[in-house]
């Protein structure tokens, strides 16, 4: 038994749909042995899929980047996801997770020959912000000193465990990361910064995993007349900025009030987190209604 975890839920795994209890993987896994493989996860709103395609798009585009051919179409996966969240959301709010290892070898760095990858997907109840969105989060500034391939949604996220660790042991919600005197990312998040009305987020390279709320920000900074700049940014222009704004698939968009232990601007919530928090509730709404 696996604390907090109904054995029961269905998940799936290399073409059948299981229990989890009975879904078993070799130890010999890549995704065991080397960590292996990609994953993507992709959140439903009342057992609706949201941005499945962009989701869909960077799954195919990590496993191309990490040479793991697997013989599933766009129309495979979107058949997947769907029929997943037919059988397990409920109508619920829930995460789709995705995950191809490049399967079961012999123990050899090099790519095996003849290695059928194995294909997992499993639907968890997801529980939207409510407090936070008000009340604000919390973030400290950590290096990063994870590999430079941070743009592949690998499942190598020993990196990534650390860093969040740190906020945890921290007693804040999350970290802010910065290379070289620029900032990356947060732990599994997308930072913004908010200067004199401009919205900004680092370059979307292969130091920071591109959200898919990325580009979805951006849309709806256009559409509220906030500019927007893709530009490194310092750990100086972060300890001056208006606003920190964090985005993930989980959070969707949050504001960070607290940084460093002090007050992110004026300390309350700024115009543009709200702006583009409205935005982001009314393409919600209209995916709901
Ligand atoms: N994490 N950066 C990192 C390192 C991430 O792990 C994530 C997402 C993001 C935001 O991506 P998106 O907007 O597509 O969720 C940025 C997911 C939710 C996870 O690992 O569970």
């Amino acid at each position: 038994m696996i604390a907090n975890v109904d054995p029961n839920t269905i998940v799936y795994l290399n073409g059948d749909y299981t229990r989890l209890a009975d879904a078993k993987v070799s130890v010999l896994d890549r995704g065991f042995i080397f960590g292996d493989g990609i994953y993507d996860v992709v959140p439903a709103y009342k057992g609706q899929a949201f941005r499945m395609d962009e989701h869909l798009g960077r799954l195919e585009r990590s496993l191309k980047l990490i040479g793991l051919e697997v013989n599933y179409t766009r129309q495979d996966w979107e058949k997947l996801v769907l029929d997943m969240l037919a059988r397990v959301s409920q109508g619920q709010d829930c995460m789709v997770y995705l995950h191809v290892t490049r399967g079961a070898a012999k123990r050899d760095h090099a790519f095996p020959a003849n290695t059928t990858p194995t294909v997992f997907c499993m639907v968890t109840p997801f529980e939207r912000p409510s407090v936070a969105r008000e009340k604000g989060l919390t973030a400290i500034s950590i290096p990063d000193v994870r590999w430079l391939m941070c743009h592949i949604k690998s499942i190598s996220l020993l990196g990534n465990v650390l860093a969040r660790q740190q906020a945890v042991d921290a007693g804040v919600d999350e970290v802010i990361q910065f290379r070289d005197g620029y900032m990356t990312e947060g732990s599994s998040t997308n930072i913004w910064v908010v200067k004199d009305g401009v919205l900004l987020a680092p370059p979307r390279d292969n130091l920071i995993l591109e959200g898919i709320r990325y580009r979805l920000l951006e849309e709806l900074a256009a559409k509220a007349g906030i500019p927007f700049e893709a530009r490194p940014i310092s750990e100086a222009e972060v300890e001056a900025a208006d606003e920190l704004l964090l985005t993930s698939a989980t959070k969707e968009v949050l504001p960070i009030l607290q940084y460093n232990g002090k007050p992110v601007g004026t300390g309350q919530l700024g115009p543009v987190y709200q702006a583009l928090r409205a935005g982001y509730d009314q393409i919600l709404d209209q995916l709901e209604g």
